[in-house]
């Protein structure tokens, strides 16, 4: 993945300049008259948001600039839109994003719903490679920024496409952006009613979208331009269409065919299980939750809290990626679901990684020069700089993630389900012992081998707990303790600090240390551990606390696959899907994985790359691939 290189961006003419190619970003004749000209009658979005029987709509824009055609577009949808259930999923992919000072003071010069401008201001994301979320709320509206190169975006995309918005610089000046494999990329996500609309009516664009399956039409262009181009995808005939798309892009069909009263049931009701069953029912599909405990979030969820931070690594490998979209997904995520609660479910102090020696250091600078990612997003902190700013002696310094911080998971869990009850039903104290499929249907069955439930889809979200089905996955389990103290070491608010294990300074005087790793199977806390534990306090904060009496030892499963991954996706059977091997990490990452099932039950576009995707999936671990 490339690094992000910010767009500059002068105005030149009543228009935007890119010095980068030499081009403009609009028709100097108008921006959003442009925007409405081409894109949003070339793709006949107002007829077509009006009468939306799906209750998804989706849209693919190359090039997503300032953001001119997303706020035209979202403005139609408002206009339009009667259904409403239905939702609007916007991704855009942007080579070089502009930053946010820019965005705002180029943004507010147009006269967009000033609500949808400053709810875009607020959410753009830091300057990252991969995906971002920007959630609409009330417009019900995702839109989902990919930060990369339109190739790499394309090549990675698992979305079904209704209208496609075609807007780079001119071919001559940006061939990248109109390269014939892109577009023929592009034309596999497509389906017959799949239109696409474009200000650029060049012969060899033509050409390629024509070879691609796109019947073409000219039509009257807009200010300079004599023409624009308006294209549907159904040269190749439905039948070949509907052949293709099962065998290779069988989202395709899910998110075409989906029935609108779904059951799906989850087995399981940790972090997994709630986020999972929040993301569903918010996507107004019926869940019942199966919890063989008294109470949601009862094992390695239960914690008094747990760190909210991404990785980072010098080659951005799949576990910075997966953290760092995890990351700003349970973020935003919290902030909803922050609403009108008296209690905040997160803190965010910030999380340093300390370094523990000079080799660590040395691979920590290398790091931040390597990645050139924003210092709000991830910055090094010298020994000095410790000391200056938080009196600590850590004379090798660490990495900071001034963003992150720490959370209650049972307060999340628990705020997720009370938002879900409307379209949940809740079964605790009920262990599921096996499942069967019965024709397209999936049977649930209790110890008492009652059946309680048969669904469209089941997903297994067990924790550190198996059924048949998952065995063979050869996931690991590990205990680990986690030691509470009263404290009286500071009344400071230090960030969480990192270095084999963590402590979390909680804002009532209380410090949770941990967590310890062993492979030993006995529930009850040991002395032993507590003590590393408190060692680890001492060690990480340098000094002895005045003084530290013990509250309490909890002890908890993590269940850790062969690369230390989430596993999530389609186990074995159709509609059989799991969130499992969460490892120490379930708090980073339950967000997005429930996005990812979510999307493989609805069709709706997966919130990952699909590389990444496939990186998660429980075919890795069942075909032995690692
Ligand atoms: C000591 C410790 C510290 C940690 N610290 C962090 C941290 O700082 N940050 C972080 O991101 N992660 C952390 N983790 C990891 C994180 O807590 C876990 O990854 C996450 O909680 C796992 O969530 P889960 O929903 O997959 O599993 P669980 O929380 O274990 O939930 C699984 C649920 O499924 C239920 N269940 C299982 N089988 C059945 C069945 N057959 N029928 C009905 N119900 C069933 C169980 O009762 C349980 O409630 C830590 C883990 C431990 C152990
Ligand atoms: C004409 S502008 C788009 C205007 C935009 N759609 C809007 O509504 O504001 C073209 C955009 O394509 C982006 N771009 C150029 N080459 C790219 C590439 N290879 N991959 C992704 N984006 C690219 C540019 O940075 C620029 O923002």
């Amino acid at each position: 993945m490339s690094k992000v290189q910010q767009a500059t961006i002068q105005q030149v003419d009543g228009t935007l300049y890119s010095s980068e190619f030499d081009d403009i970003y609009h028709s100097s004749s108008g921006a959003r008259e442009q925007a409405h000209t081409v894109f949003i009658t070339g793709n006949h979005l107002p007829e077509r948001f009006a009468a939306l029987n799906n209750n998804q709509f989706s849209i693919f824009e190359t090039g997503f600039g300032v953001g001119v055609n997303f706020l035209v577009t979202a403005q139609c949808w408002h206009e339009n839109k009667q259904n409403k259930q239905a939702h609007l999923h916007y991704v855009a992919c942007e080579k070089y994003p502009v930053g946010s000072t820019d965005l705002t003071h180029i943004i507010q010069q147009y006269t967009f719903s000033e609500k949808t401008v400053q709810q875009l201001i607020e959410q753009w994301p830091s300057l990252t490679p991969g995906y971002h979320d920007i959630y609409f709320k009330e417009e019900s509206i995702t839109l989902t920024l990919i930060f990369d190169d339109v190739k790499n975006a394309t090549n990675n995309l698992t979305m079904s496409i209704d209208a496609l918005f075609l807007d780079g610089f001119s071919p001559k000046k940006n061939p990248d952006m109109w390269q014939e494999d892109i577009l023929n990329t592009l034309a596999k996500h497509c389906h017959p009613n799949t239109t696409l609309a474009t200000w650029c009516v060049a012969g060899s664009v033509r050409e390629a979208l024509t070879k691609a399956g796109f019947n073409l039409t000219r039509e009257k262009g807009f200010g300079q331009k004599k023409h624009r181009l308006v294209g549907q995808f159904n040269r190749i005939p439905e039948d070949k269409q509907a052949i293709r798309q099962e065998r290779y892009f069988p989202h395709i069909s899910r998110y075409l065919n989906q029935s609108p009263n779904k059951q799906v049931g989850v087995i399981g009701g940790g972090i997994a299980g709630s986020l999972l069953t929040y993301a569903l029912t918010q996507s107004q599909i019926d869940v019942t939750l199966f919890e063989k405990g008294s109470h949601i979030a009862n094992a390695a969820s239960g914690n008094p809290a747990g760190i909210l931070r991404p990785v980072a690594s010098k080659d951005d490998n799949v576990l910075s990626r997966i953290t760092r979209r995890g990351f700003f997904l349970t973020k935003q995520l919290i902030s909803n679901l922050e609403q009108q609660i008296a209690e905040p479910i997160a803190q965010y102090p910030g999380v340093i990684h300390l370094a523990k020696d000079h080799e660590e250091q040395i691979t920590q600078q290398e790091i931040i020069k390597t990645l050139n990612f924003p210092s709000d997003y991830v910055t090094y902190l010298s020994g000095e700089e410790l000391k200056s700013r938080f009196q600590l002696d850590h004379p090798f310094g660490g990495l900071f993630f001034a963003q992150a911080g720490y959370i209650n998971p049972q307060r999340l869990c628990e705020r997720a389900i009370d938002r879900s009850s409307e379209l949940l039903t809740l079964y605790l104290n009920t262990e599921i012992q096996h499942i069967k499929q019965q024709k397209d249907k999936w049977l649930v069955f209790n110890t008492h081998n009652q059946q309680l439930g048969e669904f469209d889809a089941l997903v297994l979200c067990l924790g550190a707990n198996h059924l048949t089905v998952t065995e063979k996955l050869g996931l690991t389990i590990n205990r680990g303790q986690l030691s509470l103290f009263n404290h009286t070491h500071s009344t400071m608010n230090l960030p969480v600090l990192c270095k084999d294990g963590y402590i979390i300074t909680l804002g009532n005087n209380q410090v949770l240390s941990g967590a310890t790793y062993d492979h030993v199977l006995d529930p009850s806390p040991t002395a032993i551990n507590h003590e590393k534990n408190q060692q680890r306090l001492l060690n990480i904060l340098g000094k002895e606390p005045l003084s530290f009496d013990s509250v309490l030892d909890r002890v908890a499963y993590r269940s850790v696959s062969r690369d230390r991954l989430p596993v999530v996706g389609n186990i074995a059977q159709s509609d059989l899907y799991c969130v499992m091997g969460n490892a120490s990490r379930g708090i980073v990452w339950s967000a997005l994985n429930a996005r990812i099932i979510r999307s493989f039950i609805t069709g709706e576009p997966q919130p990952i790359e699909k590389n990444l995707l496939d990186t998660l999936s429980p075919q890795r671990l069942l075909t032995g691939h690692v």
